[in-house]
């Protein structure tokens, strides 16, 4: 069965990031999937390197019954290119930063998070870093729409491969 290695990408891995890698966690194990995913997370930056999730991430995550202030936030590495299978990225300025960083042949990782929820209209997680707390709570619904999308996409694939004579598509 396939192993998928995800990370989810944003600025400077405290907020939105965090608060996807727990979302996401949190789905796999609801649906007894956890054996088959490796998740983690990761900033552009490093000013935070080190630092638990700011303090209305965690708020906001444990509104929703997910605790992710056991997480520590990294920067992202080079190597995280051929690690993982998909690397999300949480708005256009971050997609376009991941793009400028990996070699050109791994290009095919990199995807917008949101594009796993259409439905939400937009591609952009907001940084809610200089906002209130109500930036964390919409960019939580956010997360969680596109959490099940990808979530959904990839048993589907699965799904897929595993019939005899079927090929693996993109992802
Ligand atoms: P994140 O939010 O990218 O969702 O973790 C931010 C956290 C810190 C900064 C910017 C965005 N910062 O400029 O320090």
């Amino acid at each position: 069965m396939t192993r998928h290695r995800l990370l989810f990408v944003c600025l400077g891995n405290i907020c939105r990031s965090p608060m996807a890698e727990g979302v996401f966690r949190r789905l796999v194990a609801e649906r007894g999937l956890s054996d088959r995913f490796e998740i983690d997370s990761a900033g552009i930056g490093d000013w935070h390197v080190g630092q638990a999730p700011d303090n209305r991430a965690q708020a906001a995550a444990m509104r929703r019954g997910i605790d992710i202030s056991m997480q520590t936030a990294r920067q992202l590495r080079a190597v995280d290119f051929s690690h993982f299978d998909l690397i999300l990225a949480m708005d256009g300025s971050n997609h376009g930063d991941l793009q400028q960083l990996s070699p050109k042949q791994l290009h095919g990782k990199l995807r917008h998070f949101l594009d796993f929820a259409t439905q939400t209209g937009t591609r952009d997680v907001p940084d809610p870093f200089f906002g209130g707390d109500e930036g964390f709570d919409h960019a939580l619904d956010l997360i969680e729409a596109a959490a099940e999308g990808l979530l959904e996409t990839l048993v589907v694939e699965d799904g897929v491969a595993a019939k005899p004579g079927a090929q693996r598509s993109s992802l």
